[in-house]
């Protein structure tokens, strides 16, 4: 079950945290996989572990808010049976303390980099008769977090656009769906703790820890194995759907 042998993967955001380990988890399952980096030296890290255990792949040095750059590297990869929307940046901040720049910023990346990836593979996805897209949105999608104003706006756009998608291009045999994680321990999280809480970093990484129910962030292989099921065959019945992967955050916070 859950052989991705044959299948040419793209996760942008590939070289840290979520990305890499659903890069490592789906080479490992037989895709050669494609990552679309800003940071080439991490990516290309993981393409050196993933080829140590007999995976293939290959880094694209592009920035997804960038549609042409987007363009010319999948154009260039040509087929692309799964898309994982993931590269994304954090901020924190409200409506008043969120400037025009941070804003755009958080845009152009979290929106207009999936939308850039989205444009670039579905005609791909529909000449060879189908694809499979997944999305990573994020508990923000769905409540309302403090001082997360322009990541949540990004978010709920992900969520959105994932919809959008599946809806548009179920006929296409294009399957489009999202997945919403609560706190994951990954290097994004750690960076927006030091940039936001200098000297406090032991406490808020113990705050957020505990704002899941289940007392603890996820691990980013554990968000790799849901990425995995939604992109494989097994899953050829899911569309259209969001999946929390959140430790409780959603529905058990009481
Ligand atoms: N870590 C969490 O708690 C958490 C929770 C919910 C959702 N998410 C989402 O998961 C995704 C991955 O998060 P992570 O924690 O693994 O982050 P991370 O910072 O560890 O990794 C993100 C990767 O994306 C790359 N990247 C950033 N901007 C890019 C751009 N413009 N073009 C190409 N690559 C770019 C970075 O170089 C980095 O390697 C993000 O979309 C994030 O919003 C994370």
């Amino acid at each position: 079950m859950f052989s991705l042998k044959n299948k040419v993967a793209v996760i942008t955001g590939g070289g840290s945290g979520i990305g890499k380990a659903i890069a490592l988890l789906f080479a490992q399952q037989g895709a050669t996989i494609h990552l679309v980096e800003l940071n080439t030296e991490a990516a290309d890290q993981v393409i050196a572990e993933a080829n140590s255990s007999g995976g293939k792949g290959q880094v694209h040095a592009a920035d997804v808010s960038n549609q042409q750059a987007v363009s010319n590297v999948f154009n260039q990869i040509g087929h692309i049976d799964i898309l994982v929307n993931n590269a994304g940046i954090a901020h924190v901040g409200n409506v008043e303390n969120t400037t025009e720049a941070d804003f755009e910023r958080v845009y152009n990346v979290n929106v207009k980099g999936a939308y850039n990836c989205l444009f670039a593979a579905i005609p791909l996805m529909k000449a060879q008769g189908g694809g499979v897209i997944l999305n990573i949105a994020s508990i923000a999608s769905h409540v309302g977090i403090t001082d997360r104003f322009a990541y949540s706006m990004s978010k709920g756009a992900i969520y959105a656009m994932s919809l959008s998608v599946a809806r548009d291009y179920i006929d296409h045999h294009i399957r489009c769906n999202s997945i919403s994680p609560a706190r994951v321990h990954t290097p994004f999280v750690d960076g927006f703790i030091s940039r936001n809480y200098p000297g406090k970093e032991a406490e808020i990484f113990e705050k957020l820890s505990k704002s899941q129910p289940i007392g603890r962030m996820a691990e980013p292989s554990e968000i790799a194995a849901l990425a995995l099921y939604l992109c494989s065959d097994e899953a050829g019945f899911i569309t259209g759907c969001d999946y929390p992967i959140d430790g409780g955050f959603i529905k058990l916070n009481n």
